[in-house]
């Protein structure tokens, strides 16, 4: 792959600070004990940090997966959203709190929390570590966001550009020459 130039948007100590700060709002609100919905792949490395921050917070989790796709490879958004992974533990009467790298059209987040819904889930919140705002297509909001980000395509800690860069410890803007 040609190289980038990625110019760092959100340092890493900024990332692991405002992840302890959600660990607490969430801990606030949500029962003792909840089931963490990780929307792959983009929220692995969120998903690994904001578990063990709410460990220290004392809430307890059950983690599970879901792959859903309406990307592609590229930095455009194709709208339609498919299952590519599904779940593999029941949602039924539990407390969901959904995962995900980044809200932008909501497309992703609102059929994740629909499919959620429609099998049984007692309540579904959702927590996203980045937020473009005004890019909404589907009605849809996070209940708790790390940071609210201008409209430029981002990658690193999670966020691709074709599959790559996810390793990235920060997040950064992709500099297209
Ligand atoms: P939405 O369905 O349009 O809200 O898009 C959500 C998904 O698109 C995210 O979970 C990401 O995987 C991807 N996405 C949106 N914006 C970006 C970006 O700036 N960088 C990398 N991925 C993005
Ligand atoms: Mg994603």
């Amino acid at each position: 792959m040609e190289n980038h130039h990625v110019i760092p948007l959100i340092t890493e100590e900024q990332i692991s600070q405002r992840i302890e700060a959600l660990a607490q709002e969430i801990a606030e609100r949500a029962p003792q004990e909840i089931m963490i919905v990780s929307l792959l792949k983009g929220s692995f490395m969120f998903t690994a940090d904001l578990i063990r921050a709410l460990h220290r917070a004392e809430i307890r989790t059950q983690v599970d997966f879901l792959t859903l796709s309406s990307y592609g490879t590229g930095m455009a958004s194709s709208g339609k959203v498919n299952i590519v992974n599904d779940l593999t533990d029941a949602v039924d009467g539990k407390y969901i709190l959904i995962v995900d790298d980044i809200l932008e059209s909501g497309r992703t987040l609102d059929f994740a929390r629909n499919l959620l819904h429609e099998r049984g889930a007692q309540k579904v919140e959702i927590t996203v570590l980045l937020e473009k705002p005004g890019k909404r297509e589907a009605e849809i909001e996070a209940d708790y966001i790390g940071f609210t980000i201008p409209d430029k395509f981002v990658v690193g800690y999670g966020l691709d550009y074709a599959n790559y860069y996810r390793e990235l410890p920060y997040v950064g803007v992709v500099a297209i020459p």
